[in-house]
């Protein structure tokens, strides 16, 4: 027998969950499991964002195998939401506390039962409760949803609480009402309003229950919302979305017209993490079980105390709901990479990693933060702790990667004057900084650097390596004349020379050579410095009046490698190479060792001194230089 559960305050997250799916098991629902965070056969989607999405085809009209009354609490990640987590609502990762009429009851069941879930189950007072319904769109021969506002209205006076319908609350606030009209805000479908979904897709009339916290909790003073009328939907924070139910009934038709479906579906979505914010009287999720384990961890690895400052509580936020989220979607086979779902997973870890450093841990920590997120949810979900060993190895590398990474890309960050999308490129391709990191530390510094800057260094990387590849195939050289063998050998040594002035992060992006100069082009992110181009200048000078032998010799392309030769395209080479060598002795004294077709000189006294004459970006954190040879008069 199942101990009888607490009311108010002190109730878990487990007890909460229990409390839902028992009462909507006593109204004839099956209940089911949560689907994975990963959608199975849709390609429509990345991530099972909401709780309808594993019921798509069954309110389509499918058979469901348990009925027509199914409910459950279903895991969900928006990876939309990933830059609005730090408020006291936002998270990336939620539970949706769903149940769902496949063409059984309607709009009165619905409203009744939910109602009698949060006043009576519960124990909420419904003094405290606002909602809302469907004001109809005459475009799509909607009509306006009259039945909704009656049904509420009769829950309400059975309870003793007056329910005035308002039209108008967006314009003129609250108006002493309790049940408000509002437009395609209050139409559900996984594309949004009406006119932006696709044909085929099912949508319908919603009505929204919102937890009133009390004018004295808005947060109106020096924010955007002072000139606002205060109404349910203004989002100043006084009010707060605890469940939707959708009455999903349409769909849209190749013409953009709505006909009704087979059967009128039920679709609700409760917020699990906000009934529960609402039963221990505070307006912060943060606040509540399926956090508080998480942050006093925080705490304790950081030394600072949540609730001191915004800026501490964001950081506190991000961690906890990034490190969160990362651990459910590895337990469901996400894990860090630079693909697909495995890029939010890298996206949510670093950023972690990053605000975790803001509020001081230097220390790695995100594997230990999983385990708090494996303990919380042991009963619900424990596949978390039967995976928990694999997912810590994971975290654990990732962090070591990226604790590397990020060291020597802010390093870099802040020797560059500006932050362009060019600089975001180069930091995404060379240490793995997510783009939206970049922008993060840019905005930090008052610099905005949009998606489409970003893209444009990408694609322009995109040709100028494709140029460099069918240019390297040609061996870089316009013909085999004396004057640009001498100009082919002096790449070696360029190159050679910018890695050891520059630094290793240095790499040939492409090459061209004509009778009159060569140009090279380098992965660098900032400008050289006068002094970086005089130094690289004389060291080519220097190496070409050291008169070095050049040598060549065929070789397996991985113990090339290991030899220490470097090579343009590593993946374009067969496992045969051709390497060549500048320097006294090719195994133990050499400054130059690269896979190459030649032609070259045979030893570099044979090329004359040469002017580095032009420096230039050429795309995405590549530079362009050209030389030639100094005049000699
Ligand atoms: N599918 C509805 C929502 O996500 C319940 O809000």
């Amino acid at each position: 027998m199942k101990k009888p559960l607490p009311k108010g305050k002190s109730m878990t997250p487990n007890q909460l969950r229990q409390k839902y799916l028992d009462f909507f098991e006593k109204q004839g629902h099956a209940i089911v499991p949560s689907a994975a965070l990963v959608p199975e056969n849709d390609p429509t989607t990345l991530f099972t964002g909401s709780g309808m999405q594993p019921m798509i085809q069954y309110l389509l009209g499918e058979e469901h195998p348990k009925g027509t009354r199914i409910a459950d609490s279903q895991k969900c990640f928006r990876s939309q939401d990933i830059e609005e987590v730090g408020d006291n609502r936002h998270t990336t990762f939620f539970e949706m506390l769903g149940n769902w009429s496949l063409g059984d009851y309607f709009k009165e069941e619905q409203l009744g039962w939910f109602f009698a879930f949060l006043t009576e189950e519960l124990g909420i007072d419904p003094q405290k409760l606002y909602v809302t319904a469907y004001e109809g769109n005459e475009a799509i021969g909607v009509p306006k949803d009259t039945e909704t506002p009656e049904i509420w209205k009769k829950l309400f006076a059975s309870v003793g609480t007056s329910a005035e319908v308002i039209d108008d609350a967006a314009k003129n606030g609250l108006q002493g009402g309790r049940i408000f009209y509002y437009g395609d805000g209050n139409w559900w479908s996984r594309a949004g309003a009406p006119s932006t979904m696709p044909a085929g897709e099912p949508g319908g009339p919603d009505s929204e229950v919102f937890y009133d916290f009390g004018a004295e909790k808005k947060l109106h003073e020096n924010n955007e919302f002072k000139d606002v009328p205060c109404h349910v939907n203004c989002d100043c924070g006084r009010f707060l979305e605890i469940g939707n139910s959708v009455f999903m009934q349409y769909q849209k038709q190749p013409d953009g017209t709505f006909t009704e479906l087979a059967q009128k579906n039920v679709d609700f979505g409760g917020g699990f993490e906000r009934i529960l914010a609402v039963l221990g009287n505070t307006q912060d999720v943060f606040e509540t079980g399926l956090f508080t384990p998480i942050i006093s961890q925080i705490e304790t690895l950081s030394g600072k105390k949540y609730g001191s400052d915004s800026e501490t509580n964001r950081s506190f936020r991000v961690i906890a709901d990034h490190i969160k989220a990362a651990t459910m979607l590895a337990t469901d086979g996400v894990y860090p990479s630079n693909k697909e779902q495995g890029y939010f997973s890298r996206r949510l870890l670093r950023r972690a990693i990053r605000f975790g450093k803001m509020i001081g841990i230097e220390k790695p920590f995100i594997a230990d933060v999983a385990t708090a997120v494996a303990q919380m949810y042991e009963e619900a979900y424990p596949q978390v702790t039967e995976n928990l060993v694999r997912i810590q190895a994971a975290f654990k590398a990732e962090e070591q990667k990226f604790q590397k990474a990020l060291a020597t890309g802010l390093r870099e960050i802040e020797k560059v004057t500006e932050i362009t999308g060019e600089t975001a490129f180069y930091l995404y391709e060379t240490y793995g900084f997510p783009f939206e990191l970049t922008q993060e530390i840019a905005a930090e510094k008052g610099i905005t650097i949009s998606v489409a800057s970003f893209q444009a260094a990408k694609t322009a990387h995109a040709d100028a390596s494709r140029q460099a590849s069918s240019a390297k195939f040609k061996g870089g050289l316009a013909d085999h004349s004396e004057k640009t063998t001498q100009y082919h050998t002096a790449t070696h040594l360029l190159h050679a020379a910018l890695r050891k002035i520059l630094g290793e992060h240095v790499q040939q992006k492409g090459s061209n050579i004509t009778e009159k100069r060569l140009r090279f082009d380098f992965s660098h992110p900032a400008a050289l410095t006068t002094e970086e181009k005089t130094a690289v200048e004389a060291q080519v000078n220097e190496w070409i009046a050291a008169d070095l032998p050049m040598t060549v010799k065929i070789m397996d392309k991985e113990e090339a490698l290991k030899s220490g030769a470097i090579a343009f395209f590593i993946e374009k080479y067969p496992d045969e190479v051709t390497v060549y060598t500048i320097g006294n002795d090719p195994e133990t004294d050499w400054i130059s060792k690269e896979f190459c077709g030649g032609p070259h000189v045979n030893s570099t006294g044979e090329i004359s001194p040469i002017e580095l004459f032009k420096e230039q970006s050429a795309s995405a954190g590549v530079r362009r230089v050209y030389l030639r040879s100094k005049p000699t008069n």
